[in-house]
């Protein structure tokens, strides 16, 4: 049996990031006309980027901004469904010309002053519409409204405390409409009124004003909702019942394993996916043979599976492939899944998870076949991250840890994201990354890096780009591609 050396000798090259260069294309358009927005099955992103689904990097404020700026946050699950469904909420109700009577937040006039409070610093809203008994609307309490000392705040009911003279708006009513409205009254909230008294509706002037053209959105003009997932489909009621009150403001769940090519884990998630309505992207994988055994050999709702997230081992704060010898780098599993794609199901939709370093590795990532990328390292050190600023040797950082890493663990919500049962190894580091500002800054620079090397690769859209060359680089060329032979130090 000679097999074993073949094992090692005449397999193909698990390359990476580093190890490729795109070559140059010929560009036969002007700079402006390149185009990087890119499709997750039905949804338009007009930024091919996500933030992933980690306790340091992405909950209701990330997922907010990488969704107004074009792009899509995809919020962990390394908390209770009740934090998993305030998130959702938040995000959902951040943006839109109309929040529907379902989302806006009302209260009755026999509560508390205190309650109101809670839901506006929870829900972060400044506003609550006041519903009486029979759901018509009798007020409305604003921040302006809550009194200034702390007895009243503890002891003051609703009613005493809101204005009852609203000033509302018919449903149907136009943008423009809306806004004179607003401009005359000075308000900030205009609840949308039937002519029985009804709360139909919300308008606010934040969200009437076109700040964020690029925002990703569905198609009720609400911000777009993505959540990681377990596989497993949860055994008790309770928990049933709250997954599906959290699907309500979910587009799209993200199964959220290191690795999903486990008959465990493809069979809890064909359950959820009969239990729930909402789409799915499936993750991670590595391999051809995985994408090709996922998309046609398993039982999903194949319309709501709308892509395949992939890499293993590769993301900056892992040690999967240390801990395991088990790995599939990001660009290497790229190809590999988008070949299967391309052979199997060409809707799906392909995100290239982890390990990105540089802005650099995107427009590689999409000469390989993604259509999406996720990071975490490019997020965890922004303002908008979980977490506090520190400040280290002088340095402000923030916190980084992998989803394996002990303390990511320590609060016993994601076990089954790595190998059921195991506790003695884990499979990802904590440590700080250096704070770097708002995330808007530092997408700014991924587009530009990503909108430059697609010009300089001739590839006017990120399906061009899946047409661009690469080539590896030997270790020599890597030296030249570098800064080099000068006297400061690198
Ligand atoms: P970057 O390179 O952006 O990678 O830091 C983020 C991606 O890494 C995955 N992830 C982990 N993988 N152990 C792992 O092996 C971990 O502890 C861990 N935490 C996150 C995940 O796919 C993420 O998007």
């Amino acid at each position: 049996m000679s097999n074993f050396r073949e094992k090692i000798h005449s397999k193909e090259l698990i390359a990476t990031f580093d190890d490729v260069l795109i070559l140059p294309g010929f560009t036969n358009f002007s700079p402006a006309e390149v185009n990087i927005s890119s499709n997750l099955g039905k949804y338009h992103l007009n930024l091919p980027i996500m933030s992933s689904a980690m306790d340091t990097v992405t909950e209701e404020l990330m997922a907010i901004n990488m969704a107004l700026h074009g792009g899509l946050g995809v919020m962990h699950r390394n908390c209770s469904y009740e934090r998993q469904l305030e998130m959702v909420r938040i995000v959902k109700r951040a943006r839109s010309f109309v929040i529907d009577d379902e989302h806006v937040a009302t209260i009755s006039p026999k509560e508390g002053v205190a309650k109101a409070k809670f839901m506006m610093e929870n829900y972060n809203i400044s506003g609550i519409v006041v519903v009486n008994e029979d759901k018509k609307v009798c007020g409305i309490f604003t921040k302006r409204d809550i009194p200034f000392f702390q007895q009243d705040i503890q002891n003051g009911t609703i009613k005493d405390y809101m204005t009852t003279d609203v000033i509302s708006i018919k449903p149907g009513a136009s943008r423009k409409e809306a806004l004179k409205i607003l401009y005359e009254s000075r308000k900030e909230k205009l609840p949308i009124i039937d002519n029985n008294g009804y709360l139909k509706g919300l308008i606010t002037k934040k969200d009437l004003a076109p700040e964020f053209p690029l925002a990703t959105k569905d198609e009720e003009g609400h911000l777009l909702c993505a959540l990681a997932i377990s596989p497993r489909f949860p055994e008790s009621s309770q928990a049933q019942n709250m997954l599906k009150e959290i699907e309500k403001y979910v587009d799209i769940f993200f199964i959220d394993v290191a690795d999903f090519f486990k008959k465990d884990d493809i069979e809890g998630t064909v359950k959820l996916m009969k239990f729930l309505e909402s789409d799915f992207v499936l993750g991670n994988i590595g391999t051809y043979q995985a994408a090709e055994y996922l998309i046609s050999k398993c039982d999903f709702v194949e319309e709501r599976v709308i892509g395949l997230k992939v890499g293993m081992g590769s993301g900056s704060i892992c040690t999967t492939s240390i801990q395991t010898g088990v790995g599939a780098p990001t660009l290497f599993a790229t190809a590999q899944v988008a070949d299967a794609i391309q052979d199997y199901n060409k809707k799906l939709s392909l995100i290239a998870d982890g390990g990105f370093t540089k802005p650099g590795d995107l427009p590689k990532a999409f000469a390989a076949g993604a259509d999406l990328i996720m990071s975490g390292h490019f997020f965890a050190g922004t303002e908008e991250s979980p977490g506090y600023i520190d400040t280290i040797a002088g340095r402000k950082v923030k916190v980084y840890r992998g989803m394996g890493s002990k303390e990511a663990r320590t609060f016993g919500y994601i076990s089954d994201r790595y190998i059921e049962g195991s506790k003695m190894l884990t499979e990802g580091v904590s440590n700080y990354v250096p704070y770097v500002g708002d995330v808007a800054r530092v997408l700014a620079t991924l587009k530009e890096g990503l909108s430059n090397g697609m010009i300089y690769a001739g590839a006017k859209s990120i399906k061009n780009m899946k047409d661009a060359q690469l080539g590896i680089v030997s270790v020599v060329g890597q030296r030249e591609t570098q800064p080099h032979d000068l006297i400061g130090k690198f």
